[in-house]
């Protein structure tokens, strides 16, 4: 079997923690790299290998499949150019930044015939794999969910709105998604926030009502701490509560004594825990199955949509009901 040929398109951080899962699965291979600073994907090809290139049309010469790991105001475009080129594509998350360009995305990977993830890697996380799990043998009452950040500074552009789109977009996005996947569509939101370290919108307040009836409250913040967890979902069912620590930890206890379950992933290797591997996994099952992934470019374009309603909640103080 010949294996995919990965191509990376900005070998930072995440582009790096991808390439070395995908260096390690013997189905595919990193083939080619290209960074706007070039000394990084040198650096990158010097542990997993792969053709350091020029230009993105080499890499797209010498791949099946590309990564856009890039900052975020950067993925819709190189994105559309490799589906163009015939490329699979996995873009890391946001899928895009704004409604226009969003929607512009969607078409353009709805009529790729290639494969298009998006990367919201919590969703391939054991802790909330599990948690979904234990949601189908009972009803989910309400929650509350948590996703904080302590900084807005590393890397650098995490506090420029016009790399990120915004915090929502940098952060929180992650457990927005997270509510759809876990809860369903979602009907309504009311949302409040406010300025305070960074010159932007870096403190939220939501409240969702989902389509079932369900409903939660959700608080992100970008100047909080690095105190675990920093992100943590409580769900309340009959007698039961379940909670998860950042990816660390479910608890589930029922009953009305205090009987309670933990599952723990703390020394579960980190690209493990936070879902990496079996994201990048199932990139490659879907590219070799022709199966549609379980983050589609349409999860991608909600999480958008999630987000710039949100911040039109806080702008318009009204509440906003989904079609
Ligand atoms: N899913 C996750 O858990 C997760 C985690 C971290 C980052 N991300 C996302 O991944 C993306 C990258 O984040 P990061 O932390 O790796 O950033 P980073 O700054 O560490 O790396 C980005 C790389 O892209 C390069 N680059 C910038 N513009 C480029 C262009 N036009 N063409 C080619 N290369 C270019 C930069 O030189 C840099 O090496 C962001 O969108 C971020 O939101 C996702």
């Amino acid at each position: 079997m010949n294996r995919v040929k990965i191509g990376i398109v900005g070998t930072g951080y995440i582009g790096n923690v991808h390439a070395r899962i995908f260096a390690r699965d013997e189905r595919s291979e990193v083939a080619g790299l290209f960074d706007i600073k070039p000394e990084r994907a040198e650096r990158t090809a010097k542990s997993v290998g792969g053709k350091v290139c020029a230009s993105r049309e080499e890499l797209f010469e010498n791949c099946d499949a590309v990564l856009v790991t890039t900052p975020n105001k950067t993925h819709t475009e190189i994105a559309a150019h490799a589906v163009a080129a015939g490329k699979h594509v996995f873009c890391e998350k946001p899928f895009s930044i704004g409604l226009s360009d969003a929607k512009k995305l969607l078409e353009i990977a709805q009529n790729s015939t290639g494969v298009f993830q998006v990367g919201h890697n919590r969703r391939y996380a054991p802790v909330y794999a599990k948690l979904k799990e234990l949601l189908k043998e009972d009803r989910a009452h309400s929650a509350h969910v948590k996703m904080n950040r302590g900084e807005l500074k590393n890397p650098i552009w995490t506090g420029d709105t016009n790399v990120t789109g915004g915090f929502l977009y940098e952060t929180t996005i992650h457990l927005l998604d997270m509510m759809r996947f876990q809860f369903g569509e979602i009907a309504e939101l009311v949302a409040y926030g406010s300025q305070h370290e960074y010159p932007e919108l870096d403190e939220f307040s939501i409240l969702f009502k989902f389509k079932d009836g369900f409903h939660c409250t959700f608080a992100s913040s970008s100047d909080a701490s690095w105190h675990f967890p920093f992100e943590r979902i409580e769900v309340f069912c009959h007698h039961r509560t379940i909670l998860t620590e950042e990816m660390e930890h479910l608890i589930d206890s029922r009953e009305m004594d205090a009987n309670f379950e933990t599952f723990s992933w703390a020394m579960t290797e980190k690209d493990e825990r936070w879902g990496y591997v079996l994201e990048d996994k199932a990139f490659i099952d879907a590219i070799l199955n022709k199966t549609e992934p379980l983050v589609t470019a349409l999860d991608g374009y909600k999480s958008v949509e999630l987000v710039e309603t949100v911040y039109q909640a806080i702008k318009t103080g009204e509440k906003i009901k989904f079609d």
